[in-house]
């Protein structure tokens, strides 16, 4: 029995889909069914500042339709949407991925200047995007999908500027959600854990010891392992087709890494012997 694709003739932007997460987001969005692959699902456009990337991927997927463009431009934001509509007439769905995190540092390594750089990547795409579709997002009660970070709510240490660029993702996606909810609009969030692409490869590499690195980022999950880019698209997916009843939700795709207690001191012994009181 052959399966109905979940987000068919719906049109989908992806930002950052050139590679890693959004590669992941794509390819599940156009293959929204995971039995035949072979089907398509829904329309999709997207964008990367890396040409070769998006093009290799545009070639591999046939119907995607990649516009080259970085998301600090809102020119070629622009341009983004208006080929999205020339091409396909509506505009269902944006997914806000594109983002960076910065090799690990103590704050006093950090800079105005390079935090600036970073939220206008982070937090002043996402914004600018958004801020663009919402009139034709609203004609048809489409919604957003924001990648933000499950560190944007629990912190991460040494990375103090990237944490707070994804809390405010976070905390931008409820705000919006509320506003665009008399439209019809839905906007959720998506908050990965470790998830194996080529940025936390390139982060791991940077490190004097990659490969504790990666043991270390791979134990930080109770299921034991990272995630994979298609784990994230499918929940995209399943947010933009199924999830019709949630707006202003973070969901977690992190395999538990939130959950119980562990070692966050760097000490090595008791500062004091705890004791009951009186
Ligand atoms: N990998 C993880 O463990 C993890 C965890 C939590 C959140 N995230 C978030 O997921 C998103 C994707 O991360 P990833 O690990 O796949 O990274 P990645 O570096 O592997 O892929 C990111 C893609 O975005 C593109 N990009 C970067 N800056 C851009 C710009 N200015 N304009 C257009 N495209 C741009 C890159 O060229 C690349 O193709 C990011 O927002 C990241 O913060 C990742």
């Amino acid at each position: 029995m052959a399966a109905v694709p979940r987000y068919s003739g719906k049109v989908v932007v992806v930002t950052g889909g050139a590679r890693g997460i959004g590669a992941g987001i794509v390819r599940a969005f156009v293959f929204s069914l995971s039995l035949l692959a072979v089907d398509s699902g829904a329309q999709v456009v997207f964008c990367d500042k890396d040409e070769a990337g998006g093009r290799a991927l545009e070639q591999e997927l046939s119907g995607t339709v990649f516009v080259r463009c970085d998301v600090t431009q809102e020119g070629d934001l622009q341009t983004l949407i208006s080929e999205t509509l020339s091409r396909f007439g509506h505009l269902d769905c944006v997914v806000n991925n594109a983002g960076y995190h910065p090799p690990a540092q103590w704050p006093e390594e950090t800079s105005a200047q390079d935090f600036r750089q970073l939220l206008e990547l982070n937090l002043l795409g996402t914004y600018t995007l958004t801020k663009l579709a919402l009139p034709h997002l609203r004609k048809c009660r489409g919604n957003i999908i924001n990648i933000s970070s499950l560190v944007g709510t629990i912190g991460q240490s040494q990375a103090v500027t990237y944490v707070a660029t994804k809390g405010a993702v976070t905390a931008m996606t409820k705000a919006l959600a509320l506003d665009e909810s008399r439209y019809g609009v839905r906007v959720n969030c998506i908050s990965p854990g470790n998830i194996w692409t080529p940025l936390w490869e390139e982060l791991a590499a940077s490190t004097s010891d990659p490969s504790a690195t990666i043991l270390e980022g791979t134990l930080a999950q109770p299921l034991g392992r990272m995630g994979q880019p298609a784990e994230v698209g499918a929940a995209a997916v399943f947010l933009a087709s199924e999830a019709t009843f949630c707006t202003g939700l973070e969901l977690l795709v992190t395999g538990g890494a939130e959950l119980g207690y562990g070692r966050k001191s760097t000490r090595s012994s008791l500062l004091e012997t705890p004791s009951l009181p009186p």
